[in-house]
């Protein structure tokens, strides 16, 4: 019997990438990642959709060759229609489209955040969990998978969500946030303290070095499930802003010379408050809910102060944590691909004319 085959491509920011699933087994995932923005401290959107035309041919190719299949074998072909940049995701579609039209084969349009979701999903091969360092620990054995319904905290540069996920077309956002992302909270701050971009992972890294007691952040007051993240922003800069004029001086570097560990303590404060506020209105939903299955998603998961508070909130509670492989944080077709096989199955295609959209929710 034929084999069924999806290839996804994923091109939604700022990273091309393409993956192949075949009979429900990722079998490659490819990512190219763009360098250009970090010299402009954010994603210039004319850049990233100039990278992915660039890219989107030889990652297409490396992710069919590695998974020994020709573009002959596919099935369907998955697309991330949105949300995203617009121009960036232009790329991708058009690309899926003309594959799909040269091969007589139905298109799957998939959502790129409910993609950050069914990462959970993602069964990748021996060989794949072999060659890839965030999937060494799961040669030989299954990677965990939550079972319907659970929760998940959906958090990146864009989104701060928690989606009750009642089945894999069928989420609904319990809160979301009402200003900021993490992510961009988290990016923002970076940026003030002259740390490169994207700031979350170097808050991440400082941070480990740093005191999270030392300065206490404003925390919102928002009722419900949402998040804000702006007031915290504020409060950050707020704090900056005193201690150069409690020293009259002008920049964070002179102020990192005055203030020992400044950054460092900075950082693991600013950190600490993020997965305190992200945390407790996901307790709140779980409680109010009676769900004991709790997942974490999106570039923000790869934050190791969340990934830890995951851990610590499954053992306190007798919940199941799932947290994803590094590999499935930030953007990737894997995702993408997983989605896409999931709507095949259910014969969920999509038609030629449909265009990507640049805002939507899951
Ligand atoms: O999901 P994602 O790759 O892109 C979209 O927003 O679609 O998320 C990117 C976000 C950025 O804000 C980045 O700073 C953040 O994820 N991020 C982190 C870490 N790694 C990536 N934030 C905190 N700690 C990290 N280790």
């Amino acid at each position: 019997m034929k084999k069924t085959a999806i290839l996804a491509i994923e091109s939604s920011c700022d990273d091309t990438s393409a993956a192949v699933i075949i009979d429900g087994i990722l079998c490659s995932n490819v990512i190219a990642s763009q360098k250009v923005h970090e010299e402009f401290g954010g994603v210039v959107p004319e850049l990233a959709s100039r990278a992915h035309q660039q890219n989107i041919l030889p990652v297409i190719d490396t992710a069919l060759r590695r998974s020994g299949i020709t573009a002959q074998d596919l099935s369907a072909i998955a697309f991330t229609r949105g949300p995203g940049l617009l121009g960036s995701l232009l790329v991708g579609t058009s690309f899926a489209k003309g594959l799909a039209l040269a091969l007589r084969i139905p298109l799957v349009d998939v959502n790129h955040l409910q993609g950050h979701v069914l990462a959970h999903f993602v069964e990748p091969s021996e060989e794949l969990k072999a060659a890839t360092p965030s999937l060494l620990p799961f040669v030989g054995k299954q990677l965990p998978h939550p079972s319907y319904p659970f929760l998940c905290l959906l958090v990146s540069g864009g989104n701060s969500q928690i989606v009750l996920v009642k089945a894999y077309n069928d989420m609904q956002i319990l809160g979301q946030t009402i200003d900021d992302a993490a992510g961009e909270a988290f990016d923002k701050c970076a940026k003030v303290l002259g740390l490169p971009y994207p700031g979350g992972p170097w808050i991440d890294k400082l941070a480990k070095l740093g005191d999270a007691t030392k300065y206490p952040f404003a925390k919102p007051n928002i009722p419900g499930y949402d998040y804000s993240f702006s007031g915290l922003k504020t409060s950050f800069l707020y704090t900056l802003r005193d201690m150069l004029r409690e020293h009259n001086l002008e920049t964070i570097d002179q102020l990192a010379e005055v203030v020992p560990n400044l950054r460092e303590d900075m950082c693991a404060s600013l950190q600490t408050t993020v997965v305190d506020i992200l945390m407790r209105k996901l307790r709140k939903a779980a409680k109010d809910l009676n769900i004991n299955q709790v997942a974490v998603a999106g570039g923000v998961s790869a934050n190791s102060a969340l990934r830890q508070a995951f851990l610590d909130y499954g053992k306190r509670y007798h919940a199941e944590a799932f947290i994803p492989p590094f590999s499935f944080t930030t953007d990737n077709a894997a995702m993408i691909c997983q989605a896409g096989y999931f709507k095949y199955l259910d014969k969920d295609f999509c038609a030629i004319d449909e265009v990507p959209f640049a805002k939507t929710t899951i």
